[in-house]
């Protein structure tokens, strides 16, 4: 039995197999420059984040209608639930689908319909946030804002991605008020690439109850003091950091490092389509290559469930 688990860093569309991506882009009439998926798992082999992001957003052009990313959900809560999770926070980009001429709306709604039997059908209690695209301008994420407006019972938060470095959280930070102003919990990818000066500033400008990644938090040791006081939940995601390069190989990820810091580390998959394993398998390469006991698997688990955004009665039954 797979230890139960919450996931809170997982983008949906990272959850796009080649076997659905080939099935969508066949029934939507889309041609994509890969012969099989063979050839395109062959693509799967990254230098750094852009290089991962650039096939990322081309992929998405399989996703047009409600069903498909009904299916793209169904898909990715089948597995989950299989490696134990027992809770998703689950991101999604929708200016990477407004751009594409798919609207907000047959995202949410389309995402909806998988999340509203997810309990029932998988035993996975879910929650959706909703991304900025970092690399786009302040002015588009806060349109995306307003967009979103008619659907906010359906999203629990709002969070930030895509290329790191140049585009620091300070650039959102009118668009972070007005979604605290609307109810909306707040998240931000820091210090995957970014420095973590980054880290700061998510929390201090904009608010960010968690921190996405946080890798490079143990660069400074203020900083981690800082979020051993408070308590903040980073969400690592160890298989995508050797994918794309941010540590060398999993035997060198600090995450080891950083529970015995006392930092409130746990462990998620990213993009699981793309960097060779859902959460249960980030769980177990991270035990092997860095001899985690028992203890600390528990512990990554239990630490899931403090940092969800779930309420009491919820956050006890998932224990
Ligand atoms: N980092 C930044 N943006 C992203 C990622 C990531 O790991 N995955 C999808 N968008
Ligand atoms: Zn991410």
């Amino acid at each position: 039995m797979p230890l139960p688990k919450a996931e809170l860093h997982l983008h949906i569309e990272g959850t796009l197999e080649p076997e659905l991506a080939f099935a969508l882009a066949a029934r939507n009439g889309v041609e994509l420059p890969y012969a099989d998926t063979e050839e395109l798992r062959k693509a799967y082999q990254f230098s750094d984040l852009q290089s991962f992001l650039d096939l990322y957003y081309e992929l998405m052009a399989v996703l047009r209608t409600e069903q498909d990313f009904e299916e793209l959900a169904d898909a990715y809560l089948e597995r989950a639930a299989a490696q134990g999770v027992r809770h998703a926070e689950i991101f999604f980009d929708p200016q990477a689908h407004i751009a594409r001429g798919v609207g907000i709306g047959t995202v949410i709604q389309g995402l909806a319909r998988a999340l509203d039997r997810s309990e029932e059908q998988h035993g996975v209690s879910t929650q959706l946030i909703m991304c900025f695209l970092r690399d786009q301008s302040a002015e588009s994420a806060m349109e995306t804002l307003e967009a979103a407006k008619p659907y906010l019972d359906r999203i629990v938060g709002v969070g930030l991605d895509s290329a790191e470095v140049g585009h620091p959280p300070v650039k959102f930070r009118e668009v972070y008020e007005a979604a605290a102003a609307l109810g909306l919990r707040r998240v931000a990818h820091a210090g995957e690439e970014g420095p973590p000066a980054y880290i700061w500033e998510a929390l201090d400008v904009l608010g960010v109850e968690r921190v996405d990644h946080g890798l490079r938090a143990m660069e400074d040791p203020e900083l981690v003091e800082r979020l051993v006081r408070e308590r903040v939940p980073l969400t690592l995601c160890p298989l995508s950091n050797v994918r794309l390069r941010a540590v060398d190989v999993l035997e060198q990820h600090p995450l080891a490092r950083m529970l015995a810091a006392g930092l409130l580390c746990t462990v998620n998959s990213d993009d699981p389509a793309y960097f060779g394993g859902y959460v249960g398998d980030n769980f177990h390469a991270v035990r092997d290559a860095l001899g985690l006991e028992l203890e600390q698997m528990r512990t990554l688990a239990r630490n899931s469930f403090e940092a969800a955004f779930l309420e009491h009665d919820e956050e006890r039954r998932g224990r």
